[in-house]
């Protein structure tokens, strides 16, 4: 994460010192870098050169507006599963005709204002979706474009939780079936085929998955041609995978020229829709020490920031690094498991870390800017974090932190007998 550095001992976010915003902002925080952000993002379309494409964020992984924003005038186009996250990449200035509509369960009115604000496609995953969209577009008097996100049964090698390529998994369509669906979304009036979709997973650290399932799809897109229906555009999904701890994954640059070498000729319109690696590497959680407890089998560090605030190590068993934000040279090291105050035995950041820890020191969570601040919770009535974006020498707060009150502003008692 070379965004992220130790300057005289401190760990700063670009110019900014990480130790400096946890005074002025308080404790649980997550901190963005932009730099990192549109270096991630970039990386893809330097690779991509004049081949043509579209790159769209995974709004899933880090949607905060700011993000968004940043990355939208990087000429980013976005790839999205809710009417929310439609909302969003407008709020932040995405352009509609640079969006993709993913998922598997769109509603009639999430279709209909995709359709309204003029999405680039829809990427649909069951025979349903396809007829219910050619309705709702039918009736609108407009014609939706669609790829069909095509299961191509391919083992991603990854958690179980992120692979998403394999026949058991909900999504897609099987590709066996795929060429009696695309013929049957070609005769639906309401639609125009434009693509081939898939997407195997999440956090691949090899290449070889990724050229396993294109190596399908091209099976599959010659199959359609016989059929008489031309394909525009390949959309591989996102998946490429990150470093959190000693993984090697593959860059963007690897993969895009492994995947153009595998295309030859067939200049396709290739559409990735990368998350993790853009946004992981590009943020970290902040967390001050609450208490030492010191057993004789274990040593706890008990922190300020929860399961709420992170969930990937209490879901997936994931292991994101942390560091101190400022090097504590007067207190033993240790071995310690660091929790959080949630009442749930889940509730850890990180299990067997060496590190010399007082009460109110500092740590950094990292890779922590991918799937951290948007699967945040208010279990147990915490509110969310503060988002903070780092832009070289400045930081600006991006998301204030959830007062107390606001979490239940919404409720209400019953009225009085
Ligand atoms: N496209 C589709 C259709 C997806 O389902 C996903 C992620 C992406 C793109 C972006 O994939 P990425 O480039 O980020 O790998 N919460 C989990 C990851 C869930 C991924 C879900 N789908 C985690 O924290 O590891």
């Amino acid at each position: 994460m070379p965004m992220f550095t130790y300057q005289n001992g401190v760990l700063h976010a670009e110019q900014v010192s990480l130790a400096a915003l946890a005074s002025q902002h308080g404790t649980p925080l997550y901190v963005y870098s932009r730099t990192a952000l549109e270096q991630h993002f970039n990386a893809y379309t330097k690779a991509l050169g004049e081949w043509p494409h579209l790159v769209c964020y995974a709004v899933k992984a880090n949607s905060n507006l700011a993000v968004l924003n940043v990355l939208a005038q990087q000429g980013a186009g976005f790839d999205i599963v809710s009417l929310g996250e439609l909302e969003r990449v407008l709020a932040a200035g995405g352009d509609p005709k640079k969006i993709v509509f993913s998922g598997v369960g769109k509603q009639a009115h999430e279709m209909a204002r995709a359709l309204e604000v003029g999405v680039y496609c829809f990427n649909v995953e069951s025979e349903a979706e396809l007829e219910r969209l050619s309705a709702v577009a039918t009736e609108r008097g407009q014609v939706a474009h669609v790829s069909l996100r095509v299961n191509p049964d391919v083992d991603a090698q990854t958690h179980p939780y992120i692979s998403t390529g394999l026949k058991d998994n909900k999504f897609g369509v099987d590709i066996n079936e795929a060429p009696r669906v695309y013929a049957k979304a070609a005769s639906l009036p309401g639609l125009e085929v434009k693509g081939v979709d898939c997407h195997i997973g999440s956090q691949l650290t090899e290449i070889r998955p990724f050229l396993d399932a294109l190596d399908r799809l091209l099976v599959l897109i010659d199959t359609l041609a016989e059929q008489g229906i031309i394909i525009e555009h390949l959309d591989l999904g996102g998946g490429l995978g990150v470093q959190y701890r000693d993984e090697t994954p593959a860059s963007a640059e690897e993969y895009i020229a492994a995947v153009k070498a595998r295309l030859g000729e067939r200049r396709f319109k290739l559409i990735f829709e990368p998350g993790r690696s853009v946004a992981a590497n590009a943020g970290v959680f902040l967390t001050r020490v609450e208490y030492l407890k010191l057993n004789d089998h274990k040593n706890f560090a008990i922190i300020d920031g929860a399961m709420n605030d992170l969930i990937r190590p209490a879901l997936y068993s994931a292991w994101q690094d942390i560091k101190p934000v400022v090097e504590n040279s007067d207190a033993p090291l240790r071995t310690y498991d660091l929790v959080g105050p949630v009442c749930e035995t889940g509730d850890f950041l990180g299990k067997n870390r060496d590190l010399a820890l007082s009460e109110g020191d500092l740590l950094a969570v990292m890779s922590a800017g991918a799937y951290g601040f948007v699967m945040a919770s208010n279990y147990n009535t915490r509110g969310r974090a503060a988002e903070i974006m780092v832009d070289g020498t400045q930081a600006h707060v991006v998301r204030e932190r959830e007062t107390i009150a606001s979490l239940y502003a919404g409720e209400s008692v019953l009225p009085a007998n």
